[in-house]
């Protein structure tokens, strides 16, 4: 039996466990559910009805799950469902968006590299028609990088795969990696472009931080104190519940050290499998912690 109540994070593949363990650094002690649909990746050129279909799919077991929110860890999912399903679930859904408003910030030429999918959403339109309204001095450039997510998603394992034909030519001040699955060539992408590279997932983490913190002080206040009496050494569960909340709120700004116990991540779906490899790899956990490997360095397959 899965344990309910935790953080759900989906993504079409691997991307999404980048944002995952930045968010991960932010919430120990908190539970976590990975759910990648590896197996229909990249989601980049499919319709929107496919992809509506197997974010449905996911969506009906984090509800099974009673989630305290969903983290779509996708660009490309936020684009084309995050609106719709945020009408349909009364858990708070935190979508990926490309970061071109910071990029923005100090004009010049900014490239923004996504998948088709979200270069032609209404909703990256809308993002970059506001950014260019209140960031005149941007020169905002977006590139749908075909066939880019499929290719790290499959070359994972693979260090000497060459990326450079996915990416456009040019000299741009700032790039902005506007799917997940681009976080794994960052320091690539740094390299050929010699200019700051940025990507969503701090303002994602930030994001999901600030709602869990809302929700849990309005739990905390709802818990009543348990009353005192001669039989405090039995004190039930839900009272010992409650005294836990009261303590550890994040309104008193404490972590529970019993909860600091480092990955609390549980992998969903048919990837989970190879889910679970990545992430652990990428990121090696210790007992007090967790120290990441993960940036640039080959990953080994077994
Ligand atoms: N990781 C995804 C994104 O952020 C999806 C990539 C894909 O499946 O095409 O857009």
């Amino acid at each position: 039996m899965i344990p309910k109540g935790g953080i759900a994070f989906f993504d079409s593949g691997i991307g999404g466990l980048t944002v995952l363990e930045t968010c991960r650094k932010r919430l120990q002690g908190e539970l976590f559910y990975y759910y990648g649909d590896n197996a229909y990746a990249p989601y980049g050129n499919r319709s929107e009805k496919e992809i509506f279909r197997r974010v449905k799919k996911a969506m009906r077991l984090f509800r099974r799950l009673r989630v305290q929110a969903v983290v779509f860890a996708c660009n490309t999912v936020t684009a084309v469902c995050v609106d719709e399903l945020r009408k349909k679930y009364s858990f708070p859904i935190i979508g990926a968006e490309p970061a071109v408003q910071l990029a923005a910030k100090d004009g010049g030429e900014i490239f923004i590299l996504t998948t088709r999918a979200t270069y032609q959403s209404h909703r990256f339109e809308k993002l970059l028609s506001e950014t260019s309204k209140k960031y005149p001095q941007a020169k905002l450039l977006a590139f749908a990088c075909d066939g880019l997510a499929g290719a790290i998603e499959k070359n994972i394992y693979n260090a000497a795969f060459d990326y450079a034909p996915y990416l456009p030519d040019g000299k741009p001040n700032v790039v902005v990696l506007g799917c997940t699955h681009y976080v794994y060539i960052k320091q690539l992408a740094g390299k050929k472009y010699q200019c700051k590279v940025v990507d969503g997932n701090e303002g994602i983490a930030r994001r999901l931080t600030e709602i869990l913190k809302n929700n849990k002080n309005i739990r905390a206040h709802t818990c009543k104190k348990p009353k005192k009496s001669f039989l405090r050494p039995f004190i039930t569960t839900k009272a010992k519940r409650c005294k836990e909340v009261n303590k550890y709120s994040p309104k008193n700004g404490k972590k529970n050290p019993k909860k600091d116990e480092g990955a609390n991540v549980l992998f969903l779906g048919k990837s989970k499998g190879f889910n679970e490899k990545a992430y652990k790899q990428m990121f090696a956990f210790t007992k007090n912690g967790h120290k990441s490997v993960f940036g640039g360095q080959k990953i080994k397959k077994n």
